[in-house]
């Protein structure tokens, strides 16, 4: 089964929760709204995700990367009943063009959830039972005000001065109406201390100390988790009272163990784990990392280990927040065409060209704005000038100058390349993706300077430089062949060409293969190709 590295359970960023040796690094995304757009925010977190589950296989982990679509809920209702379409199919349409937008960004996702789904259902109704007969759940009678676009009550505290509420509620409605409560306030202290116990648990420390900071100075209110059906029928039915759907947050969040639990994963306790798993249970529970917004950090933070805490599994050993995209400095918003599309990027640039700008530009933690000149020069200094020129003046003059063979094995940069492949995973079990790009890309410029100092074509016109030039370009294939290897995670498509254009077999998929000397002497390379074309500005 899974390869665990030698001396990895100490390490920080790797799992130690399970003690399970076949339990895979588990990495999950939110699932996004079915009935929006995809767009830059929805393509950023995604590639942040499979960035780290590629890192992690590089590494010799078994991953289990889950992403998928949150699918119940008013908004969803409303929006096919407005286009004369039952929910489902309406969502079924929807669910093609998102599961092609994760196949165009070149995700490894293993599997792709909808809550719609059956496998999903049963493990919502699972845990609500459960939930129900340990005695979590109360009714009681509401009355007061209801924003149906966020399907969320509003108090008092939410009026603005004028007494309105904010525009971004939609319309308010005065509603009086019974459902069933989650008790909070119980569980309030012990994810105090968990949070403080557990610096990890909340990264970074600046979204941990938010999640604290809300944690201590309110009471939490206990948590609506009904709807009535007469009002909302788009949703999972409470399996203690037909009359009631599951508030839409409540069951996707469940989606991060539904998915594991339906497959009979050890890791969830019983009643929740299905009797009918696949034939080969996944072994995934608890997650590793949920890779989510800013804007639901509440919702990941407080409310999902709540729920795991009473339904009585194991918590999930990180929550890690990015933020937010902004375009020219500005909200993205659709109604003023301030958005970027990543599907047109991809189209024109590539898909490699996109990952590598939002991985690069922004780190996991602070917000980012997405400007077309800072992606037009990244592309033409970092890609196209940095690596794409040193692979295709490296690989061209190896062709040109030895027809393509290799000469002996040569070591000039191999402490360079070593340190940085050392340092990259260092930053990787720590997913500190930017960082690692940086690392990376100082090897590029060495190599790049390198090519500048020695003069290989200079070389090549004496013949008593024959030794030397051997030299040269050992070392410039070999630091060729690294890259492919170290970008693997970000470039997987770039370092596929990369591997392709040395002839190498296989995938540059493992970073053990980063070991200066394993090009052989002899070997014949393929035929050299640009790999990012430079553009006219
Ligand atoms: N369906 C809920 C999540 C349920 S998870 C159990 C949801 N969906 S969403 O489609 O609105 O957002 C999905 C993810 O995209 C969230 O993590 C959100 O933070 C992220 N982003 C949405 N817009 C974004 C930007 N402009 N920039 C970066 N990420 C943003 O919330």
């Amino acid at each position: 089964m899974s390869q665990r590295l030698p001396g990895i359970a100490n390490r920080p960023g790797v799992s130690q929760s399970s003690g399970r040796m076949s339990k895979r690094f588990y990495i999950t995304t939110a699932i996004d709204y079915v009935n929006g757009q995809p767009h830059l925010g929805h393509a950023y977190e995604k590639v942040v995700a499979d960035a780290i589950a590629r890192a992690r296989r590089s590494l010799g982990q078994e991953v289990f990367y889950l992403t998928g679509l949150d699918e119940h809920g008013q908004k969803v209702q409303q929006a096919a009943l407005a286009e004369g379409k039952s929910p489902q199919a309406y969502c079924d349409e929807l669910a093609a063009v998102w599961k092609r937008f994760a196949a165009r960004l070149d995700l490894t996702n293993d599997d792709f959830v909808r809550t719609t789904e059956a496998r999903h259902k049963q493990v919502v109704q699972a845990i609500l039972a459960k939930l129900h007969a340990g005695g979590h759940f109360y009714k009681e009678a509401y009355s007061g005000f209801y924003s149906t676009k966020e399907e969320t009550f509003l108090t008092e505290k939410d009026r603005r001065p004028d007494g309105t509420f904010d525009p971004a509620y939609g319309e308010v409605i005065r509603l009086e109406e019974q459902n069933y409560y989650f008790r909070l306030s119980a569980h309030q202290q012990w994810l105090i201390e968990y949070i403080e116990a557990n610096p990890d648990f909340v990264q970074p420390d600046y979204r941990r100390n938010e999640v604290l900071g809300f944690l201590k100075n309110n009471v939490l209110e206990d948590l609506c988790i009904s709807r009535p059906s007469s009002r909302l029928n788009w949703g999972i039915p409470l399996p203690f009272d037909p009359a009631y759907v599951t508030y839409v947050w409540f069951d996707a969040l469940s989606n991060y163990i539904s998915v594991p639990a339906a497959s009979g994963d050890p890791g969830v306790p019983e009643p929740l784990r299905q009797k009918s798993a696949a034939e080969q249970p996944l072994e995934a529970w608890p997650a590793d990392i949920h890779v989510i917004g800013k804007d639901i950090l509440k919702f990941h933070a407080v409310y999902w280990p709540i729920m795991l805490r009473a339904m009585g599994a194991p918590l999930p050993r990180q929550v890690l927040v990015h933020g937010w995209w902004q375009k020219d400095g500005q909200k993205m918003s659709k109604s003023t065409g301030n958005v970027v599309d990543p599907v047109a990027v991809i189209d024109e640039w590539g898909v490699d060209a996109f990952r590598f700008y939002v991985l690069r530009e922004l780190d996991i933690g602070p917000d980012g704005n997405w400007t077309d000149a800072g992606f037009r020069s990244r592309y033409a200094a970092e890609l196209a000038n940095g690596l794409g020129n040193l692979v295709n003046r490296s690989l061209s003059m190896l062709k040109r100058y030895r027809n393509g063979c290799v000469p002996p094995v040569a070591t000039e940069l191999e402490p360079e390349a070593t340190r940085v492949v050392t340092q990259t995973r260092q930053l990787l079990l720590q997913n500190q993706l930017q960082a690692s790009l940086l690392c990376i890309g100082s090897l590029v410029t060495r190599a790049n300077q390198y090519v500048d100092h020695t003069a290989p074509f200079k070389l090549a016109k004496d013949p008593a430089q024959a030794r030397r030039l051997d030299e040269v370009l050992y070392n410039l294939a070999e630091v060729c062949r690294i890259l492919a290897v170290l970008l693997w995670p970000f470039l997987p498509g770039t370092a596929e060409k990369i591997y392709g254009q040395l002839a190498l077999p296989g995938k540059p998929d493992r970073l053990d293969q980063a070991v200066w000397g394993k090009l052989p002497p002899g070997h014949s390379i393929g035929s050299p190709a640009p790999l990012f074309p430079r553009r006219e500005a």
